[in-house]
């Protein structure tokens, strides 16, 4: 088992960012994820405005080697050892395949623990309520005026952010799809009114609104032509396959709101924890709400200097990287 802990950037304070349990093939390819990941945690905490950088966390699981209580408690001390032993330039938090449970144990082993009970806590309501600030400010930008009601929307991917995401939607009045791959998400979806659909029918609705919210990689050249809504702003991380999708989407007419702008109100409610004050559930609701400014001027950005909203973002990330003077 190999445990790794990616520290990208401190120019802008502490590195943040999660720790995932995931089995990989090969060595190489979690490495590799870990510094991915670390690289976009810098963007994402630069546009956010946060006085942090970016980093990320690893344990690697390998296949066909289960991972049992013993050995999982080892894995998670060791990394919490790992933690500790970068002293504070790197703070962690919960990510994909851990749990709460798994971050206390993390926790008897280093200080440097984020989002736990009785501080910020779950991120995700914090992380929907950043993405439907940022689908505000896209429709500010597309159709004129921030108005969600008599809009429709396809929310793909059920989960932790995809369905408080879907409340707050339905709750402002728009009409939705939605899609999982778990078919006991359905229930969510028929209690909300929303018309259930394939993860496919979902990715291509004729919606003015589709909002990615499972895995990343699902916006690819393929899928660009296919696509029938105005806007795409959601939660998923790393949605482009690849960078050059972004001017696919420009060209297509698609106005796609960068996911590291959009998704960064998990990463906000931990900031306010580390406040020297504490944490204030009304002082993250008041930050998180900044998102749809910052989503705002990414796009007017992008459209004022005639580039993707991905430069855009990239270009206000870099500015608040680079050194004064
Ligand atoms: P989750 O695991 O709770 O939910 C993901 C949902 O997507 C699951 O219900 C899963 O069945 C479904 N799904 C997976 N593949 C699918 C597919 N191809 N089509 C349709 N549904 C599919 O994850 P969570 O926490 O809701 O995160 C969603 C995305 O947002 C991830 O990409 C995550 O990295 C990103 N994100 C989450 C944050 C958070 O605060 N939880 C913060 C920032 C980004």
């Amino acid at each position: 088992m190999f445990i790794f802990v990616a520290v990208h950037s401190t120019v802008r304070g502490p590195a943040l960012g999660g720790c995932r349990l995931w089995t990989y093939d090969d060595a190489r390819l979690a490495l590799r994820d870990v510094l991915r990941l670390s690289e976009g945690m810098t963007y994402k905490a630069a546009c956010a405005g946060l006085a942090m950088g970016g980093g990320k966390g690893v344990i690697m699981a390998r296949p066909g080697v289960p991972l049992d209580a013993v050995r999982r408690r080892a894995a998670l001390e060791d990394f919490g050892d790992a933690v500790a032993a970068l002293d504070g330039e790197y703070l962690t938090a919960e990510d994909v395949g851990v749990t709460p449970a798994d971050m206390e144990v993390v926790a008897t082993r280093t200080a440097h623990v984020t989002g736990r009970a009785g501080g910020s806590g779950d991120p995700s309501p914090w992380t929907a309520l950043g993405v439907q600030a940022a689908i505000e400010a896209a429709c500010e930008v597309r159709f004129g005026t921030p108005e969600l009601s008599g809009r429709s929307a396809s929310v793909v991917g059920l989960g932790h952010v995809g369905l408080p995401l879907a409340r707050g939607l339905a709750a402002a009045g728009c009409s939705l799809v939605v899609a999982d791959l778990d078919p006991d998400r359905r229930a969510d979806a028929e209690a909300l009114g929303a018309r259930w659909a394939t993860p496919d029918e979902a990715l291509t609705a004729r919606v003015d609104i589709l909002a990615p919210c499972a895995l990343g990689g699902q916006l690819d050249h393929s899928i660009v032509p296919r696509l029938r809504c105005a806007i795409i702003a959601g939660a998923a991380n790393n949605q482009l396959a690849d960078a050059s999708v972004a001017d696919a989407l420009d060209d297509a007419d698609v106005l796609w709101a960068p996911d590291f702008v959009c998704n960064a109100g998990g990463i906000v409610n931990i900031g306010v924890e580390l406040r020297p004050e504490g944490y204030d559930p009304e002082q993250a609701g008041r930050d998180v709400a900044v998102i749809g400014k910052t989503t705002r001027t990414v796009l007017a950005a992008a459209r004022a200097r005639g580039t993707t909203p991905l430069a855009a973002a990239m270009a206000l990330a870099a500015e608040r990287l680079a050194p004064p003077g």
